[in-house]
């Protein structure tokens, strides 16, 4: 947050008047013990600055929360506005009416007023006046990144920091020498075309899940399976990759698209690296000491693709299995077929085996009945706090079998229900 102006509830108040946020918590009753709410407040004043309600949506999940007058914002987009906040008092019901309540309030500009101006400088320079030796740094371009990482090649990259700053709030540690990728451009480009995306390694979850909407569907869907707004305004997909979690989220996905990862280094040419070959193992990479994650390659966006997320909530939640199949369809057969799968193993895997056994055949009843067995016999996972071990086997075995009757075009029921708050 270095240099940017931080608003808290006690900001929003105007001449003692509340902010409309607060006030629909007030009329609705949203507050219990409290504890959640300024989190609560604080999102809803966010949602309201950006008018972020999406009419598209209103359509499909009208809001059912009647309190006698027409609906205006869907029960999604109201459930997308709060996420990212837990409340264990009150139930989610009348944090829901506050929400759909301030979609009759009067647009505000709170947090616009308050954005940096980008010529404010972050880094601490003057305290290493020979050159970079601790601290945090901010470089504004990529030779700047560059002569940073020549003089401290072991720093530690950091981009929205939500899975690397768990290091310090939940294990007490520490990085002497910390340089941010968020403020330089290169690592920004996003292109997308109708089969082909170029991601930059600093690119938000929510810029890319903006982009992806016509291009990438499938893509732009999953990501609100992904965290919070507060976290994909924030994660990068860079960062995904470099922290190499085996339940990371992007990276089944990323592994089923065969992505290309796209290496620098200080005074190295850019080296492309196929994403099979970058993860290495248990939150292991190919990156060594000068590297950084420039861009991401993928390919075959026209593509069959679904990926499933299973977690115990459906926002905020980490996987306990997750799943992505990828497959080229003609009539006659399969003609392309990729499968990986996120927390089962100590890195995010492909199954060639399970992927050969697929490749030019006809999706039948008894072909999927044999794939079902061969993932479950394949797979060893882990039985932890999540999941069982039988239990992701199980989910990973149904997963594939889901996949492939939605390429059938066999109607599913819906994983991600949005009715069970209604
Ligand atoms: Fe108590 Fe939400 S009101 S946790």
């Amino acid at each position: 947050m270095g240099g940017q102006a931080v608003v808290t509830i006690e900001g929003l108040p105007v001449n003692n008047v509340l902010h409309p946020a607060q006030a629909a918590m007030m009329t609705t009753h949203g507050a219990q013990c409290g504890f959640c709410t300024p989190g609560f407040v604080m999102a809803l004043a966010g949602w309201l600055d950006e008018r972020a309600f999406d009419p598209d949506r209103e359509a499909s999940a009208p809001l059912k929360l009647d309190d006698g007058v027409v609906p205006s914002v869907s029960l999604r987009a109201c459930r997308e506005a709060i996420s990212g906040n837990l409340c264990r008092c009150t139930g989610y019901r009348p944090i829901l009416q506050a929400a759909k309540s301030l979609a009759r309030a009067p647009p505000t500009a709170l947090f616009k007023t308050h954005q940096r101006s980008p010529s404010e400088p972050l880094s601490d320079d003057a305290a290493d006046p020979g050159g970079y030796t601790s601290g945090f740094r901010e470089p504004q371009s990529l030779s700047e990144l560059k002569t940073l990482l020549r003089q401290q090649p072991t720093a530690t990259l950091i981009a929205g920091g939500t899975d690397l700053m768990l290091e310090v709030t939940q294990k007490q540690g520490r990085f002497d020498r910390l340089i941010s990728l968020a403020r330089v451009p290169a690592l920004q480009r996003l292109e997308l075309s109708a089969d082909t995306a170029i991601i930059g390694s600093a690119v938000t979850y929510q810029d890319l899940q903006a982009a992806t909407a016509l291009s990438w569907p499938a893509l732009h869907d999953f990501l609100f399976r992904l965290g919070s707004p507060q976290i994909r305004n924030r994660g990068t997909i860079g960062g995904n990759l470099g922290t190499a979690s085996p339940i990371g989220d992007l990276l089944p996905i990323l592994l089923a698209m065969d992505a290309t990862i796209v290496v620098g280094h200080f005074d190295e040419p850019d080296r492309p690296v196929a994403i099979s070959e970058f993860l290495q193992g248990y939150r292991k990479t190919q990156l060594n000491p000068g590297n950084f994650i420039r861009e991401i390659h993928v390919e075959g966006l026209q593509d069959f693709l679904r990926y499933y997320k299973i977690s115990k909530r459906q926002e905020d939640d980490i996987a306990s299995v997750s799943v992505a199949v990828r497959l080229g369809l003609k009539a006659s057969g399969v003609t392309l077929a990729r499968i990986a799968f996120g927390g089962v193993a100590e890195q995010a895997l492909r199954l060639p085996a399970l992927e050969q056994a697929l490749q030019g055949q006809i999706i039948t009843d008894s072909l999927m009945a044999d794939l079902h067995e061969q993932v479950r016999a394949s797979l060893n996972p882990i039985s932890d706090v999540r999941a069982s071990r039988d239990y992701r086997r199980e989910m990973a075995a149904n997963l594939i079998v889901r996949a492939l009757k939605e390429a059938l075009g066999t109607p599913m029921p819906q994983i991600y229900g949005l009715d069970d708050y209604a």
